[in-house]
């Protein structure tokens, strides 16, 4: 039965072709758009990889897992430019840190599900008791965007203090030092007005913390919070989400078909690694 219908194929395809072929006019010699060039890649740079008990895979990468591209004109990941995850430390101790706005953030979590990363500012992590936050929380967002389950805390350091009521606010956590200037500090949950004009200080920093977290602690007790719990709750770290990107033709052409975009350090999107090995390169 099916062997009856062979002979007609050419018969729909032989016209289609003279069409095609009168209607090229060969004195241009216009050039049809050059062809994706098809490579194949080190597959090995989109595996899951484990850093001190996260597991990494993409749109993340390990910094130690770029390569050049087919014309050696720039590097690419298997993942999106800055979600990169550079594995610091001596084994068994690793930690998966990520750079944002060029500050350091421990990876706390990575939860693929939800499309959610927990991250926590390293230098709070280095601290055993009373850390301080040097800066503000600052990211490109590109690819990550900030959660509805963070809240802000916001640290006044170094101030002179002038107004009465604010004493219960001040950090007095044995041990604490000031980063910026050397009279008290104070922390402030978002729900306190912040009282810029009662406090003269040398800095102020707001970082974002995972709101319950924040929650429960206050609620206890604010005493146990400005002697050493704000800590706690700041080495809880908080949480971002990251999303599929369609500010270029990552999705379209190439996460939809299951396969992972190449990018440029400079987040360039510059072609598709499909998983059977192979790579299409974006034509210019
Ligand atoms: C690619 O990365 C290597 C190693 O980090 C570096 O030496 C090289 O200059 C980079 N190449 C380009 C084109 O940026
Ligand atoms: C981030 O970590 C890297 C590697 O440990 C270090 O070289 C760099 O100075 C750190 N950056 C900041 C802003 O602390
Ligand atoms: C993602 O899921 C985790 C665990 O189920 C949860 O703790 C977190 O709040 C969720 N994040 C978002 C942004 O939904
Ligand atoms: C943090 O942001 C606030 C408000 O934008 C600014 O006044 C403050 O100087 C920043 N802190 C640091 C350490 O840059
Ligand atoms: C992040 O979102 C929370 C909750 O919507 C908000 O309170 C906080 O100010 C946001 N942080 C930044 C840096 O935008
Ligand atoms: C503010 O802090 C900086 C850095 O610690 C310090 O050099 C400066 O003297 C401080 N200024 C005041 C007014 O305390
Ligand atoms: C606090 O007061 C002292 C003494 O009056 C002054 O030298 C210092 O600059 C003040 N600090 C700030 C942050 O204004
Ligand atoms: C939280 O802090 C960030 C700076 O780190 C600021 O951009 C944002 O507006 C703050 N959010 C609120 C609700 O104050
Ligand atoms: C990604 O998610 C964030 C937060 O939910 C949203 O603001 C943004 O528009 C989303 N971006 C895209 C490209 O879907």
């Amino acid at each position: 039965m099916a062997a009856a219908h062979l002979p007609r194929i050419p018969v729909f395809v032989f016209p289609l072709l003279v069409f095609l072929g009168v209607h090229v006019p060969p004195s241009h010699g216009s050039p049809a758009p050059a062809p994706l060039p098809l490579t194949s890649y080190d597959p090995s740079i989109c595996l899951e990889t484990k850093c001190g008990g996260i597991d990494i895979r993409y749109p993340f990468y390990r910094s130690s897992a770029t390569r050049e591209t087919p014309d050696y004109k720039s590097n690419y990941s298997c993942g999106y430019t800055d979600l990169e995850i550079s594995c610091q430390g001596e084994w068994p101790i690793r930690t998966p840190v990520i750079q944002l706005g060029g500050d350091n953030y421990t990876v706390l979590d990575i939860i693929y599900e939800n499309h959610t990363i927990i991250l926590a500012d390293s230098d709070v992590l280095g601290v055993a008791k009373c850390p301080a936050v040097r800066h503000n929380m600052s990211f490109d967002d590109m690819w990550l965007y900030n959660a509805s389950s963070n809240d802000n805390l916001t640290f006044f350091f170094g101030c002179n203090h002038t107004s009465g009521g604010l004493g219960m606010y001040q950090i007095n956590c044995v041990g604490f030092n000031s980063p910026f200037g050397s009279g008290p500090s104070f922390v402030f949950t978002p729900d306190v007005q912040a009282p810029e004009h009662d406090l003269v200080c040398n800095k102020t920093v707001s970082v974002p913390v995972i709101k319950s977290e924040l929650l429960t602690l206050v609620a206890s007790n604010l005493d146990t919070f400005t002697s050493g719990g704000y800590g706690d709750v700041l080495k809880k770290g908080f949480e971002l989400v990251w999303n599929y990107t369609d500010r270029d033709q990552c999705y379209q052409q190439c996460e939809q078909s299951h396969g992972q975009c190449a990018y440029s350090s400079s987040r360039e999107f510059l072609g598709c690694l499909c998983n059977d090995g192979k790579s299409l390169w974006k034509s210019n």
